[in-house]
């Protein structure tokens, strides 16, 4: 437990911080992958690069030492990084690296400013939220190696089929290269793949939600080709996945992680909204409830280009057909001339409240969503601005959650 002197220059220190926050974050990651190269390993670079993952890590130290004295506070918040921890494969001992740099560089951005006290306040703080962390990640590891088919760490996974589902998705079906069974999931979940990609000095690891229901002996991810736009390069990752792996070839995986999960503890429909390859964990949600024989009513919105972007959309409209209580609406940004002779779509544009609010009957539902950023803050504010009460709306954002609050 921290002394009350100790709370008290953290607590005053944190509005400093943040405001210098940039700046000391960029300081901290020059400083970390200078002394640790090898943490370049485990970091997504095209974050690093973007500078959201820089952000992400040092609201997040800055938010915990707000809460320093009483951490219970925001334990949802450190079991969601968690996840991603775990996930990652990050350790115990990763935690005094991140420390001395992230103490390093605010004496290096704020001078004297940073005097010994506080200094010292910080040190202390930092170790109270790091063994958080490391509690709770530590009960992950086990949990993710105790569950029956699971494992620590990273394992082999055979591609035993690649499929493409639209111009820019495909998926990649898994089986354990050991041929034992796998450790089951909630729909919902991702896994993270990692990659060595030739002349890369790097492993690169991505995390993929899972886009088919549990319970079969593979694992799906569907990835989408990242093509560079407006000087972004692109996607390392995914072009390698797209154009150079193929079946046979080995990924190593870490076993399912994640708390973007249907919650079916209530009666009330749910409405799986979705955008581009945001439509995974969505379609896994929508093929266990199926699977599962489920008569909750279902309402699967997704939102794509045109029709050559939509990926999956058979499979869709065939579970749509067959199930009375399922329902299927799909939104194109730009639909094509054969789009519009097919008719296959329900609205031109984006997906906003209006049109919402004319295909559900209400906004007593659980809603879950992902996609795009600028898709994201529109669902969401939609959601809000129709009066959907926080506790049902659920949304996965890959990469640094908190972009979708700023800005
Ligand atoms: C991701 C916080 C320690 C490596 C994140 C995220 C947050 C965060 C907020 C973003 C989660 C999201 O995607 O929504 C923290 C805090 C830490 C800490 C508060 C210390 C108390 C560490 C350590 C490592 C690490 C010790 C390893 C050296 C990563 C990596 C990601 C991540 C690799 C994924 C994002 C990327 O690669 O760009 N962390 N973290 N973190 N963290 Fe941590």
């Amino acid at each position: 437990m921290l002394d009350a002197k100790t709370i008290e220059i953290i607590k005053s220190t944190v509005p400093v911080l943040e405001e210098y926050g940039q700046t000391i974050t960029k300081r901290f990651y020059e400083m970390m992958f200078e002394n640790h190269p090898e943490l370049l390993n485990i970091f997504n670079h095209a974050n690093q690069k973007q500078g959201r993952q820089q952000q992400a890590l040092a609201n997040a130290v800055y938010a915990a030492a707000a809460n320093i004295d009483n951490l219970g506070n925001i334990l949802p918040v450190v079991k969601q990084i968690g996840e991603k921890h775990r996930s990652l494969g990050i350790k115990p001992e990763h935690y005094p690296i991140v420390g001395e740099n992230l103490l390093a560089a605010m004496k290096d951005v704020l001078g004297d400013a940073a005097t010994d006290d506080i200094m010292e306040a910080w040190k202390k703080a930092y170790g109270v939220i790091a063994d958080a962390f490391i509690t709770v990640e530590k009960e992950m590891y086990e949990a993710a190696e105790n569950q029956p088919g699971g494992w620590k760490d990273f394992r082999n996974f055979i591609v035993v089929k690649k499929v493409k589902e639209s111009d820019v998705i495909t998926s990649f079906y898994l089986q354990p290269e050991d041929k034992q069974a796998i450790a089951s999931y909630l729909p919902g979940q991702y896994i993270s793949v990692k990659l060595s990609i030739p002349g890369e000095t790097y492993t690169h690891i991505r995390q993929y939600s899972l886009s088919d229901a549990p319970g079969k002996d593979y694992y799906r991810i569907s990835v989408k080709k990242e093509t560079g736009m407006n000087g972004k390069p692109d996607g390392k990752v995914s072009t390698y996945l797209h154009d150079v792996v193929k079946e046979g070839d080995i990924l190593p995986l870490s076993a399912p992680a994640g708390d973007f999960t249907l919650d079916e503890s209530h009666g009330l429909p749910i409405v799986l909204i979705s955008g581009g390859v945001g439509l995974t964990p969505l379609m896994s949600m929508l093929n266990t409830l199926v699977e599962k024989g489920s008569r909750r009513e279902v309402t699967f919105i997704h939102a794509a280009i045109n029709g050559n972007y939509h990926a999956m959309k058979k499979h869709v409209d065939t579970v749509a057909d067959n199930n009375e209580n399922v329902r299927a609406f799909f939104c194109y940004e730009k639909p094509t001339d054969d789009d519009r002779k097919n008719g296959c779509f329900a609205k031109e544009g984006y997906v906003d409240l209006d049109w919402l609010k004319k295909i559900l009957p209400s906004n007593e539902a659980h809603f879950y969503f992902c996609g795009p950023v600028p898709f994201m803050r529109t669902v969401k504010h939609a959601l809000e601005d129709w009066g959907v009460p926080e506790d049902r709306i659920h949304f996965e954002f890959f990469g640094p959650a908190m972009a979708l609050e700023k800005e």
